[in-house]
């Protein structure tokens, strides 16, 4: 089937979070992480056959979608998994909190790398832990751990590590040794992992593949919390639906005991969704990473070309590109790219002045009207 991602879809008055935010100014968004794209006719078919049932009622998890997930992690990530292991949520940002909440006590610490998804940022103080940020090192080929800086930092009240794979905004597939190295320095400092790895089909390098970091080792499967959805790949974030993988059931029972009597169901539609995405998407996703691949290329050749005083380093995942706007000197590179009919995401919020983050997961003629716009307002600097 040819999929169409060409024509611009009008997403305004659908109260559409990433739209409505501009809905009265002249900006095109490419903020949030939220493509406008249709879903694969896949999704929309199997929506519509839900919907045209007419009753709504809870909704628990069918085995057939969670054999879905099964098959799913086999088949496109060589894990293996029980579906005994999986435990359902409405987002990975409540998942996020509800680590935070399971691990450790009030007052202890949660180390991540940054600059990294707000979340990450925000989930500690939520539940009363203390954030340790280190930076994420740049060593003239690729961002990686700065295990140094981390080893100096951690401190005994830390209790556990989130970690975000593939990288948002940096856009890094870590490799196995990192990985290994990480696992290794949660087990030597005996900290819980939390991985959220929603990015993991979004690889736009070729030749690059996605580790989930459970199958390092065992010892590191049995402290890791992992998260995933399809929401990200198929952009479902709408239907509110993702999950946990917990091999180890002592954390699985923390885990859920935190969510007892808050987190419900996941709705029907969340359900259905996932599963047609995981059964049916596949030409789909393929067709969607060679547009983004082409949009992610076109964009760094403009960037070089026309704007070469913002920095870009290479990417290799997600549709969210993270551009160096220091060499700007602006007090705030938002507002400004704003006036000039822009709407990017503000780098502090990941812990990162200086920067702005591009979502180029839109039909190509919009990005190059977006990309001209910031040419724009970099030239009436
Ligand atoms: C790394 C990462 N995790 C989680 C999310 C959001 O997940 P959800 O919509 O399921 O809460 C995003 C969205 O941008 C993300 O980039």
């Amino acid at each position: 089937m040819q999929y169409d991602f060409d024509t611009p879809v009008d997403r305004r008055n659908t109260a559409s979070l990433k739209w409505d935010k501009y809905s009265d100014r002249n900006i095109i968004p490419f903020w949030v992480a939220d493509m406008d794209f249709n879903s694969a006719p896949e999704i929309q078919e199997a929506l519509k056959t839900r919907l045209a049932h007419g009753v709504y009622g809870y909704t628990v998890p069918s085995e057939e979608v969670k054999q879905s997930v099964v098959d799913y992690l086999l088949r496109d990530h060589g894990y293996e998994i029980d579906p005994k292991w999986i435990v359902w949520t409405p987002g990975i940002v409540p998942a996020l909190n509800l680590f935070c909440r399971a691990f450790g006590e009030s007052g202890s610490s949660v180390m991540t790398a940054t600059p990294v998804y707000p979340p990450f940022l925000t989930a500690p103080a939520n539940s009363d832990r203390n954030l340790i940020q280190i930076e994420l090192m740049w060593d003239g080929n690729r961002w990686t751990f700065d295990f140094d800086k981390m080893e100096e930092a951690i401190r005994p009240d830390t209790k556990s590590f989130i970690l975000c794979n593939p990288h948002n905004p940096v856009g890094r597939v870590f490799d196995r040794k990192e990985l290994k190295q990480l696992a290794d320095f949660c087990v030597r400092h005996d900290l819980v992992l939390c991985t959220d790895e929603v990015h993991s089909d979004l690889i736009l390098e070729p030749g690059l593949t996605h580790t989930p970091t459970n199958l390092i080792s065992q010892e590191i499967a049995q402290r890791t919390v992992m998260l995933t959805s399809p929401s990200k790949t198929y952009n479902l974030p709408g239907l509110c639906c993702a999950y946990a993988i917990v091999e180890n059931s002592k954390i699985r029972m923390a885990f859920r005991k935190v969510a007892a009597g808050i987190i419900t169901e996941i709705n029907a539609f969340g359900y259905c969704g996932c599963q047609a995405a995981y059964n049916h998407g596949e030409a789909w996703r393929l067709a969607l990473i060679n547009y983004l691949k082409a949009n992610r290329d076109y964009l760094y050749d403009f960037v070089g070309k026309h704007m070469p005083q913002i920095k870009m380093r290479p990417m290799e995942a997600t549709y969210l590109a993270w551009m160096d706007v220091s060499g700007l000197d602006l007090d705030n590179s938002v507002a400004h790219f704003e006036s000039h009919g822009v709407g990017l995401s503000e780098g502090s919020f990941f812990g990162a002045q200086g920067h702005v983050r591009f979502n180029f997961g839109c039909a190509r003629s919009l990005m190059e009207e977006g990309l001209q716009r910031m040419q724009s307002a970099v030239a009436a600097l």
